[in-house]
């Protein structure tokens, strides 16, 4: 199995990909041509201290969602009132991710469910959550870059985000709402670890989407610490398989995000697809037949990677299970249900240890004499949900630093794009 081989990294290589990254931060940082962005956000850590009642809305993927939060001060806050709804639904004949959509008329779809949540006549400051690559000149204006998830609505690549969504809360005459910060997720989920944790210093979001910030001690452009929005999705000096290679060839944005669609979940998915396909057209598995399922793209989703790897049972029934009911392979011997395992077991276990190697690239970057403990803030359904990511990711982390035990931690920050915007609106506020 030469071509699972390629897929699991020595520990020498992690350290390897870990140097290429801090080399490619600061290259970032400087300036120079590098494919991390290292975008300013204009913020720092929070005290812990804010408090009040603020509005976020978190916009990150194909769902939507409004919060309203209580900071409570002392590292204390909860959400009190909370609307998720999805841009785009079949059902109901609407889509708002396509080209064919206009960002004005998403961002008033964004804006719309807002009022429901609100307390009458009350005021709000509102933090804006948005997750895609975006250069702000300061802390309340986000210009779009360039989509990525695979999200397509025409006419924000390129536009300040904050005001198209201010365009769009007066339209509705949503003049009680004032933005007060735009940020994104990885910010939200670091702001949110560090409201209580003094160690948290890096935020790293492990779902659809891959991406990483941390706080930088002295940002090029105040000369001061500043959290900074690397897109580590972009890093690119990785070796590609010939699977790597396919999956980036009929993607929206070719040579892009190599790394998010080395690990990210929206692709682990359609990755495992392409091996598999690749195994059933060398005749290595289900030898009957062409199961559709594998031969149309994006049909196989993280979940079904996450129900594979759940299987312990020792005859793999569970995957038996999955081959019956969702790919219509009734019957399959072991060896094969052994093999698929395999192949999804090989593309996570790559996931990991490359944002493995990426952490430790940011530790390195900001604590050379490694003297300090950091919090390592994570959300997102890879790291919460996919079997065995959390605890591989943080092995592969304690072997790196074995001379520093407690040198690292990492820990699931649940909601911590929507709570951080709020924060942020908070921090600006003050
Ligand atoms: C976006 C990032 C975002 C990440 C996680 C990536 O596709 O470019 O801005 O932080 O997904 O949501």
């Amino acid at each position: 199995m030469q071509a699972l081989a390629n897929f699991m990294l020595s520990e020498t290589q992690i350290l390897d990909i870990a140097s290429r990254f801090q080399k490619a931060m600061t290259d970032g940082l400087a300036g120079k041509n590098s494919s991390l962005k290292m975008l300013p956000s204009f913020l720092t850590k929070p005290t812990g201290q804010e408090k009040g009642v603020y509005l976020a809305v978190d916009f990150g993927g194909t769902n939507v969602r409004v919060l309203t939060v209580e900071l409570q001060g002392n590292g204390a806050y909860s959400t009190l009132q909370r609307r998720s709804f999805p841009l785009r639904d079949r059902g109901k004949g609407y889509d708002f991710t396509s080209p064919e959509t206009a960002g004005s008329d998403l961002f008033q779809f964004i804006a719309e469910p807002m009022d429901t949540i609100l307390v009458p006549n009350q005021s709000y400051s509102l933090g804006f959550t948005f997750s895609f690559p975006s250069r702000q000149a300061g802390v309340n204006q986000a210009v779009l870059i360039k989509w990525t998830k695979e999200i397509q609505t025409s006419g924000v690549e390129g536009r300040d985000v904050a005001e198209l969504l201010q365009k769009a809360l007066a339209v509705r005459n949503l003049t009680r709402v004032m933005p007060m910060a735009v940020i994104n997720d990885t910010v939200g989920t670091l702001l949110t670890a560090a409201y209580g944790d003094r160690h948290a210093d890096i935020g790293s979001i492990c779902g659809t989407g891959h991406n990483t910030c941390y706080l930088e001690p002295s940002s090029p452009i105040t000369g001061q610490p500043m959290i900074i929005n690397m897109e580590s999705g972009n890093f690119n000096e990785l070796q590609a398989t010939a699977y790597d290679l396919q999956l980036d060839r009929q993607s929206q944005l070719p040579g892009e995000q190599c790394l998010e669609k080395m690990v990210g979940g929206q692709y682990i998915g359609e990755l495992t697809r392409i091996i598999i396909q690749d195994f059933i057209n060398k005749k290595l598995l289900f030898a009957s037949g062409r199961p559709e399922i594998f031969y149309t793209p994006y049909q196989i989703k993280a979940e079904h990677i996450a129900g594979i790897l759940a299987d312990k049972s020792p005859d793999l029934t569970g995957v038996s299970h999955w081959l019956k009911t969702i790919c219509q392979i009734h019957c399959s011997p072991l060896e094969e249900r052994t093999t698929l395992r395999n192949i999804a077991s090989a593309v996570i276990t790559r996931s990991i240890q490359l944002i493995a190697a990426t952490y430790t690239g940011v530790l390195k970057h900001i604590d050379p004499g490694l003297e300090h403990r950091h919090t390592i803030a994570i959300d997102g359904s890879l790291y919460e949900l996919m079997p065995g990511y959390a605890d591989k990711l943080n092995n592969i982390l304690k072997n790196i630093f074995k001379d520093k035990p407690g040198f690292v931690t990492t820990k699931l920050t649940k909601d911590g794009s929507g709570v951080g915007a709020a924060i942020a609106a908070a921090i600006v506020e003050e």
